[in-house]
């Protein structure tokens, strides 16, 4: 995110600095607000490209200057904005710092974490960085005999999962960072979370959880350290990754 404002800030001087020469020699031209916006989309897009950073960060950039211009168009009051900024605030909390966005996994995952639940014993399973509970409830609700726990940074994720659970009791939700948690404790442990969390991850996991237990991560893998399992889910593209320990 650092990168992509320092972007955005480099690409408003560089407009300042041309349009201001563009006024000195052509003063009857002044450009319109859209033109400056969609300009600075485009640069800044162009730039982030070129950098290699994301798809969806070429996207960010380059309808950003757009929907401030729009936003600013429409006059709403400013407890608008604050409204907005508060629910996007509780919702992804500290994601500048863990690189780790919510966006929910789906069903299919879910039946495949379940199926590699221990069978026949009751067991314990932990899903880092829970969400809204998705994954969390559907394990508690489908494996009775076993324990549930979601870790939860975000509070509005968070509250909101704790809410979705009430009445189960099988399932423990904890607004707690998992880095702080002993991974120990769990016979399987599931995580959703994006590359650059995935070697820290390894690291923990190789220090704290016990033999026989199982290291699940859907979509990201861990650098250098193949998986012991690839498992195909049913209509999607991304695997779910298996380490045994
Ligand atoms: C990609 S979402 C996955 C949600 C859920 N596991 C699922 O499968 O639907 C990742 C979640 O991890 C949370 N998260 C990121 N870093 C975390 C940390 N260090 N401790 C606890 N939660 C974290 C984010 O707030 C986000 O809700």
């Amino acid at each position: 995110m650092t990168q992509a404002l320092a972007i955005q800030a480099g690409v408003v001087l560089f407009q300042a600095l041309a349009w201001w020469l563009w006024l000195h020699w052509w003063p009857s031209a002044s450009p319109a607000l859209g033109v400056v916006a969609l300009v600075q989309g485009v640069l800044s897009a162009m730039i982030s490209f070129w950098i290699g950073m994301a798809l969806w960060w070429w996207l960010i950039q380059l309808t950003f200057p757009l929907v401030v211009l729009a936003a600013v168009a429409v006059h709403w009051p400013v407890a608008v904005y604050a409204g907005l900024f508060s629910v996007l605030w509780l919702g992804y909390w500290h994601t500048f710092r863990t690189q780790v966005p919510y966006y929910p996994s789906s069903p299919a995952v879910w039946r495949a974490v379940q199926d590699c639940l221990p069978a026949g014993r009751p067991c314990r399973a932990i899903d880092l960085g829970s969400g809204l509970g998705g994954l969390v409830l559907h394990l508690a609700r489908t494996r009775s005999d076993c324990r549930v726990t979601g870790a939860e940074l975000a509070p509005l994720p968070w509250l909101t999962s704790r809410l979705r659970a009430m009445g189960l009791p099988n399932v423990f939700l904890r607004r707690v960072d998992y880095h702080s948690l002993d991974l120990g404790e769990y016979d399987l442990v599931f995580a959703y979370l994006s590359p650059a969390a995935m070697p820290a991850l390894w690291r923990k996991a190789q220090q704290e959880m016990r033999p026989g237990s199982v290291l699940l991560s859907y979509e990201f893998v861990i650098p250098d350290q193949p998986a012991d399992r690839q498992i195909h889910l049913p209509g999607m593209h991304s695997l779910l990754y298996a380490w045994y320990i």
